[in-house]
């Protein structure tokens, strides 16, 4: 053994003895380990490519029985399995190119003091280079064009997945709900309608849109109660200190009874702890204070708005009714409120 120049005592580490594989003795074994890599290749490229087609061809509804789990939605599965075999493939052929193509020959490089001189900076330039032309990443045109095709689509999926990240902004479904002028308001669960003299002054009534029934069974999702869902409180009117808007011919509250959002504009929790004597709704998630005798504003804790009010007013049968949506949006914050 000889000693190492920066580390007399240690002794150096003996070369293994080199195996040759059967692609590097023979021409014929090279070749064939060449179309395997390329064949993984174009397997994840054509994987990648259904994953897309099951999105925009299966449909929303179709569900699967599988074993053990149960039902399962269509898409997810095969959608999931194809992208996960695609980027499999993808990391198989990659693996099966380093093991079978790629140099392999043991080297023992001592270490030396840095800067490297210019002469082993060269050589190391060398040594690269002979490395790509090794790994025959640019010689093999197959396989280079095959990987450069997978890698290529590889974020197709992605960028089809960001889809489901939500509506887009930019077409108001953040900044509106289904709230509209003359939409009656009914208790939430029994859908009944709410007559704004039979509110008790004290209670608190937990309503949504009459609309939403009808709604929610067509879209067959919770997505608009989540923005709909209110509470009506009614408070003696000599102590509403403000509201949200309104004038005397157009008042946003009617005798009293005064509708808010039941969203939590810090982080979205549903609320319904109220304190009558106060006049204030309770965030149990965070403690978040609201004094809806004075314009909704935030008296304690982390929300930084104030719980937006829903304009109300009654029909010629008395019944509650919106007199518009929200004037602000409902719920946490995001990036473009002002
Ligand atoms: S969600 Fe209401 S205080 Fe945090």
């Amino acid at each position: 053994m000889t000693p190492s120049p920066q580390h007399p005592s240690r002794p150096q580490a003996a070369p293994v003895a080199h195996q040759w594989r059967a692609t590097d003795l023979d021409a014929a074994a090279a070749r064939r380990a060449e179309r395997q890599v390329a064949g993984l290749f174009a397997t994840s490229a054509l994987l990648i490519v259904i994953s897309v087609l099951v999105y925009g061809f299966v449909d929303w509804n179709t569900s699967i029985g599988l074993p053990v789990v149960g039902d399962v939605n269509a898409i997810n599965f095969f959608m999931g399995l194809s992208f996960g075999l695609g980027v499999l493939c993808i990391g198989l052929g990659a693996i099966h190119w380093a093991k079978q193509l790629m140099s392999d020959i043991e080297v023992v490089e001592d270490r030396h003091d840095f800067p490297s001189e210019p002469q082993d900076r060269d050589q190391l330039a060398e040594t690269f280079a002979a490395g790509v032309a090794e790994s025959r990443f640019v010689s093999s045109g197959i396989m280079r064009r095959s990987l450069l095709g997978a890698m290529a689509l590889f974020p197709i999926p992605l960028v089809v997945l960001l889809r489901d990240l939500g509506p887009s902004p930019s077409n108001g479904a953040l900044t509106h709900t289904i709230w509209t002028a003359g939409t009656r308001l009914v208790t939430d669960v029994t859908y009944l309608p709410i007559k704004g003299d039979e509110v008790p002054i004290g209670g608190l009534i937990n309503a949504v849109p009459e609309t939403l029934r009808a709604i929610e069974e067509r879209e067959g999702s919770l997505n608009a109660r989540a923005k709909a869902v209110i509470v009506v409180v009614r408070i003696d009117e000599r102590n509403i200190v403000a509201q949200q808007g309104g004038s005397a011919s157009a008042p946003w509250d009617y005798k009293g009874v005064l509708a808010y959002s039941k969203v939590c504009t810090h982080v979205g929790c549903p609320i319904s702890l109220y304190e009558q004597r106060t006049h204030h709704l309770l965030c149990p998630c965070h403690q978040s204070t609201f004094d809806l005798a004075d314009a909704g504003k935030v008296v304690f804790g982390p929300a930084a708005r104030n719980m937006p009010q829903l304009p109300i007013t009654t029909d010629a049968e008395g019944y509650l009714i919106a007199r518009s949506d929200f004037q602000v949006p409902v719920g946490p914050s995001f990036w473009e409120r002002t």
